[in-house]
């Protein structure tokens, strides 16, 4: 994987010394979600770069932390990345949300049109968030829209499972997700309709989880994240759309969520984030957040555990 691939093309912006210290820290971070996925296969190992082993990651309460000087590039770095390698206490998920966004909030244009919106660094932030997930999942919504892969073609690392929450089974059979063999991939539907979706995209792909769905149609995220937790699926990446995040959201399903902003002005187009009318400025969310550059576009890194 060339440096260009690794950073996106600003990579003259960042400058050698801190594109090659971002290089050799992602397969530390690589290496720390690895070991979290085998949690309790024996003690924490300190991780050192391969180029300077003063250089490293090690463990502190459950949290890795950076040691040695790394350049701020590094730690800028690591900064939205390190949440999704902590520690998963036993029965407990960690979810991210993320979105791409425009300056006026919006994630499409009306006619469902994504895919230019966030430059090409947003691009590999995505892959890598992928890349340290367990599990990435999108709405029906995104998966008839896009016909998303969901791999990490842009970055070194596994691919997740590919989760499609698909309630109604209105996605496709043919959509590449449960037909190109690139990565294990699941349908989640309620235990009823087992059947009808083993039949569109056969048993092994299908996750019917009892009690999903509740009489309010809503989707009942505790049933579908202990769901996944039974399949080793621990940490997962709402990838969009702005309905399901939205929803993780307002349910207070999600521990972060990572908003990418792009300079850009969609007008009326397909929504974000949307969430159920308040009065007063007091009663909004207003979640610890960061910010980092990602080329053009701004990374909102936004905690929602804090406060
Ligand atoms: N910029 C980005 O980062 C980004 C990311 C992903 C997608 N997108 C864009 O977003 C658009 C699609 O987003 P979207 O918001 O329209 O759709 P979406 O979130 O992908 O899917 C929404 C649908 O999923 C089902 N659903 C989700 N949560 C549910 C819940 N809690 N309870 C019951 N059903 C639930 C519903 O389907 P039913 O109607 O079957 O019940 C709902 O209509 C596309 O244009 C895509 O390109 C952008």
């Amino acid at each position: 994987m060339t440096l260009e691939q690794h950073h996106g093309p600003n990579i003259l912006a960042l400058g050698r010394t801190a594109a090659l210290a971002c290089e050799a820290l992602w397969p530390l971070l690589l290496q720390a979600a690895d070991w979290r996925r085998r949690q309790g296969a024996g003690p924490a190992p300190r991780l050192s770069a391969a180029h300077d082993p003063r250089l490293g990651m090690h463990l502190h309460d459950g949290q890795w932390q950076l040691h040695g000087a790394w350049p701020l590039a590094a730690h800028e770095l690591a900064g939205p990345l390190l949440p999704l390698v902590a520690e998963v206490p036993a029965g407990t998920s960690r979810v991210v949300g993320q979105l791409g966004q425009s300056l006026d909030g919006q994630v499409a244009t009306q006619g469902g049109d994504s895919g230019a919106l966030n430059g090409p660094e947003a691009l590999v932030h995505l892959h890598r968030l992928r890349a340290l997930s367990d599990a990435v999942l999108v709405g029906t919504g995104t998966a008839v829209a896009d016909n998303p892969r969901l791999t990490t073609r842009h970055v070194s690392g596994p691919h997740p499972t590919r989760v499609v929450l698909d309630v109604h089974l209105r996605v496709p059979p043919e959509a590449g997700v449960f037909t190109d063999g690139l990565a294990p991939t699941l349908l989640v539907c309620d235990a009823p309709d087992r059947t009808r979706a083993a039949q569109r995209v056969g048993a092994h792909q299908v996750l019917a989880v009892p009690g999903l769905v509740d009489a309010a149609g809503q989707v009942v995220w505790p049933a579908l994240l202990a769901s996944l937790r039974e399949r080793g699926l621990a940490v997962l990446l709402v990838e969009g759309g702005g309905v399901t995040v939205s929803r993780c959201l307002a349910q207070g399903v999600l521990d972060r969520l990572h908003l990418m902003v792009a300079p850009v002005l969609i007008g009326q187009g397909r929504p974000g984030v949307q969430l159920p009318p308040v009065q007063h400025m007091s009663q909004c969310l207003r979640p610890r957040a960061r910010a980092y550059r990602l080329g053009e576009d701004v990374l909102w890194d936004l905690d929602l555990r804090s406060g």
